[in-house]
């Protein structure tokens, strides 16, 4: 094996507020041969996940905080360059938990899989991955949605939130999507086909919901928490399901901001709010895929996908979720796989 430089951005400090680029340190190191049973894989895309800023806190979760001085937590793609596995061969593309680094050794037993078959390099990192895995478990199994019933899902132009509500469109509902910009709300209507969409930057999102849901809102699937999970609560119907799915305003919050003063209309409606967490539902990720794969292949699925370049941006691009800026999933490229690679 040639001499192979591995860059790394490791956790230097635990967040305070907003997440900073100082918060991350970059390291270099000299790339190691895999042990036995070993693979040492070539990231190509890293994706970036709005929970990561949860993982960077000292405080016990749905799994451990990142230890500072480690490298990053974070999926990727990546290409086998060597293996001493029997279930991997050089030039393999794979995916996993394999953090903010441009090479990573993977053990027995490690998070990593091959792509699924006829997905393209980044779909197992959006649609096909863990931001669709969520969205369809999320809505179908928490929301429970039925044919003719009113959805609505903030966060509605994101990754996980955009496909969400065109599942439920798919199930037979009138969907409302609550987005940031003009921008986004139209490429909700005209390309995900949403029934409607509330621009929360511009527009008093409770008046805008009571005109689009004169009859209430059966199912909210929430990206976003904060004021908009208070203004959905106010609408809501008998029996309403509401999936908390995420609550990013608060997310870089130094203290956790107020409950919601509407959830107290969940008592006359009967109403259920559910917390949801995707790891649950990894042992049955195939049966998402399956639908997702076929949804997008018939054309009845749009995503977007929004891949930043350098893994030296790496940092920068996290903050962009934290930011608005991202248009659909939130990814960064390393690498191009090498010419005549497979994909
Ligand atoms: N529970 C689980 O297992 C699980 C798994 C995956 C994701 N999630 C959650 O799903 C949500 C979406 O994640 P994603 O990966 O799909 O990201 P995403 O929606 O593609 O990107 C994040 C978006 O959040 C919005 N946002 C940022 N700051 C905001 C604020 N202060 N108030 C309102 N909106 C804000 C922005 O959209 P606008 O331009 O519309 O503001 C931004 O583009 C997050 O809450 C995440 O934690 C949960």
């Amino acid at each position: 094996m040639p001499k192979l430089v591995n860059r790394q951005w490791l956790l230097a400090a635990r967040p305070r507020g907003m997440v900073k680029p100082s918060d991350f340190s970059l390291r270099e190191l000299p790339v190691t041969p895999p042990g036995d049973g070993e693979i040492l894989v070539r990231n190509l895309y890293l994706a970036f996940e709005p929970a990561m800023r949860g993982w960077m806190e000292d405080r016990a979760g749905y799994i451990p905080p990142v230890p500072l001085g480690d490298v990053m937590r974070g999926m990727s793609v990546g290409q086998v360059v060597e293996s001493n596995h029997p279930e991997y061969k050089a030039g393999d593309f794979v995916s996993g938990m394999l953090g903010w680094q441009e090479y990573a050794t993977a053990g027995r037993g490690a998070m990593v899989s091959h792509l699924p078959a006829g997905a393209t390099l980044t779909q197992p990192l959006s649609v096909l991955g863990i931001t669709g895995i969520t969205a369809y478990f999320g809505l179908l199994d928490l929301g429970k949605p039925q044919p003719g019933e009113t959805v609505v899902v903030s966060g509605a132009a994101g990754a996980t939130g955009s496909v969400a509500g065109q599942i439920a469109k798919l199930k037979g509902c009138r969907v409302v999507g609550i987005a940031g910009g003009a921008q986004k709300c139209r490429w909700l209507v005209e390309q995900a086909h949403f029934d409607a969409a509330i621009d929360y930057r511009n527009e008093d999102v409770g008046k805008r919901l009571r005109t689009l849901c004169p009859d209430g809102v059966d199912v909210f699937f929430d990206n976003v928490g904060g004021p908009t999970l208070d203004a959905v609560l106010e609408q809501i119907r008998l029996r309403a399901r509401i999936v908390l799915c995420g609550a990013i305003s608060g997310y870089n919050a130094e203290q956790r901001p107020p409950g919601p003063r509407n959830y107290v209309n969940l008592v006359p409606q009967r109403g259920r709010m559910e917390g949801f967490i995707v790891i649950d539902y990894l042992p049955r990720a195939a049966e998402a895929i399956k639908d997702l794969a076929a949804w997008v292949r018939e054309g009845r699925i749009a995503y977007q996908e929004d891949i930043q370049q350098g893994f030296e941006n790496a940092p920068r691009t996290f903050l962009r979720l934290f930011q608005s800026e991202n248009v659909g999933k939130q990814l960064l490229k390393l690498a191009d796989p090498p010419i005549g690679s497979a994909r």
